[in-house]
């Protein structure tokens, strides 16, 4: 069947599908999670999944066996599988900007043909993947010299949203297990004091500059790149610029204008988005730090997952699920936002990553025929466990809005602190496990008249002990945070934003949303922007 990327769009909550999933969640609504456990000890076998060595227990969910058959029901209604298809042929389903979406292509293994609108792109994709790996290796192995002969000792990533936070995220994750390599630091903030406490730090003979930048006219990334160039060129002279700045970009015209050599450039392409970006030439400064050898053990977990998500039956496909119970929560639930809570230090910007992954793509108010939408994607946010327990987790047992929570549980640590990751489990299944029980206010008097409390006090001081509890909760487990792991871990997410906008009938893949505010800082940088007719009395009067 072929549909075409802007043909009218039914919204969900429109179909007949959604319908019977909203009759079924009015009929068994008020079943409690701890009801569902009591009736059926082995939900937690048969609402799990597993993929490319991932678990995901979806047991916490507020579902029954009904609910799923219903909600797969809606996957199909949604002709997912014919957009899965799509996708992965290579058809510009990016309709808005005419552009196929291959992020998929960027870590297929060598010699599986790949296609963006009828071309075929995988040779291309490996001879840059092999032009990064080579030049990695120049500089690990010390071969690469600065302009005065020293070897790099420190990478300098310059990018914004995906041109930072995939390699970001992908360097902190996997850096404690990547042995030797030069030292990673990533400058984004247009604000002067991150490139500033970077460029104290390191030793100029010694520093690599990788500009990563799609269009590679992005504000904050030029100017960073311009400083970062006139700190070099005032320490070693110009000619230095050769030996210690490289560039990743789509745009190599404007490259070679800033100065940068072609044999200094690692391009890629435009069906790839920027926050699908990690996986190309963009993964340059985490490839520094961990080495070709790990980034293609990366991809190779990212491929896997691409193949589940297109082999899998939906029942035990992790980003069909997963898409479909966000959407369950947010339509029938109604839970506005979904929190990210990864127990793992090393995915400290892991949520950093996924919010800009899911938001900026089906953070949308209309759908692909540019129709209104009728609810939007939920917002995510998250930090990692244990530190969230006493930050924001108070919110989340007792605030009086639910906010589903992933758990995701690297099982084996990478250090030698056993009883730190007893510790580490035992509070993540304890608070997905907390979430779910509650505490009522029955079982919370008992508790005070053991310890004496009685009268008045008691009555007083038992409302704000109990927990509502029945919060739904993914855990998501891996056996070890290794490069496979987390690459098939990123790429399920990418899969789910893509189901969620197949569900909710959305283009996932631009993000028009980010123009107004570039422009208008544009105006507001013009010498007489303070006497702008066309701008408010408030903007005007800050200027
Ligand atoms: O925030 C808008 C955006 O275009 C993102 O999609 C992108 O990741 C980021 O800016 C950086 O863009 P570029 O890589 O072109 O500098």
């Amino acid at each position: 069947m072929s549909i075409s990327a802007g043909a009218a769009v039914i919204p969900l909550e429109r179909t007949d599908a959604w319908s019977a999933v909203l009759s079924h969640a009015r009929a068994t609504g008020s079943d409690s999670l701890n009801a569902l456990f009591a009736a059926d000890e082995t939900r937690a076998q048969s609402l799990c999944a597993t993929a490319c060595g991932l678990t995901l227990d979806f047991s916490k969910q507020r579902i029954d066996a009904r609910t799923l058959e219903l909600l797969l029901a809606v996957a199909e209604a949604r002709d997912l599988k014919t957009w899965r298809t799509r996708l992965m042929a290579g058809e510009a389903i990016n309709h808005t900007e005419g552009r196929a979406v291959m992020h998929v292509a960027l870590r297929a293994p060598r010699g599986l043909p790949m296609f963006a609108d009828g071309k075929r792109i995988d040779g291309d994709v490996h001879d840059v993947l092999d032009r990064m790996a080579a030049f990695s290796e120049r500089v690990r192995d010390w071969s690469w010299r600065g302009a005065r002969g020293d070897t790099i000792t420190d990478v300098v990533n310059i990018g914004i949203g995906g041109s930072d936070l995939g390699p970001r995220m992908v360097c902190e994750a996997l850096t404690a297990i990547a042995g030797k390599g030069p030292r990673a630091h990533f400058v984004a903030n247009v604000d002067g004091a991150q490139l500033a406490a970077v460029l104290e730090s390191v030793d100029p003979a010694r520093t690599l500059f990788v500009v990563t930048s799609k269009t590679f006219t992005t504000q904050e990334t030029m100017a960073n790149a311009n400083a970062a160039r006139r700190w070099l060129v005032d320490a070693l002279g110009a000619p230095a610029v050769a030996k210690h700045f490289v560039a990743v970009s789509t745009n190599l015209d404007a490259v070679t204008a800033f100065g940068i050599e072609p044999t200094n450039a690692f391009g890629f392409w435009d069906w790839v988005g920027g926050r699908y970006s990690v996986w190309s030439a963009v993964g340059l400064s985490a490839m520094l730090r961990v080495g070709p050898a790990m980034f293609r053990e990366l991809l190779a977990g990212a491929h896997a997952m691409d193949r589940h998500f297109v082999e899998a039956p939906f029942a035990q496909n992790l980003p069909v699920l997963l898409g479909l119970l966000a959407v369950w929560n947010q339509s029938a639930l109604g839970c506005s936002t979904q929190v990210i809570a990864p127990y793992a230090q090393r995915l400290v910007f892991f949520a950093d990553w996924l919010q800009q992954l899911e938001m900026e793509s089906n953070g949308k108010y209309v759908m692909r025929d540019g129709t209104p939408v009728t609810r939007s994607t939920p917002a995510l946010w998250g930090d990692v466990g244990t530190n969230s327990q006493h930050a924001f987790f108070q919110m989340l047992h007792q605030g009086p809005e639910v906010h589903p929570v992933d758990f995701i549980l690297p099982v084996k640590a990478d250090h030698a602190l056993p009883e730190q990751q007893r510790l580490l489990i035992a509070n993540a299944l304890a608070q997905a496990a907390a979430l779910m029980r509650g505490k009522t206010a029955d079982e919370v008097r008992a508790e005070l008249v053991a310890k004496g409390m009685k009268g008045e006090a008691l009555e007083q001081a038992i409302p704000h002990r109990v927990f509502p509890g029945n919060r739904p909760s993914n855990l998501i487990l891996l056996p070890r945070l290794d490069a496979f792991h987390l690459g098939a871990l990123m790429a399920m997410y990418e899969q789910r934003t893509f189901v969620l906008s197949v569900l909710w009938g959305i283009n996932a893949y631009d993000q028009w949303g980010v123009e107004l505010g570039k422009q208008l800082a544009t105006r507001l940088l013009q010498p007489d922007a303070k006497h702008d007719p066309g701008l408010d009395g408030s903007t005007r009067s800050h200027l």
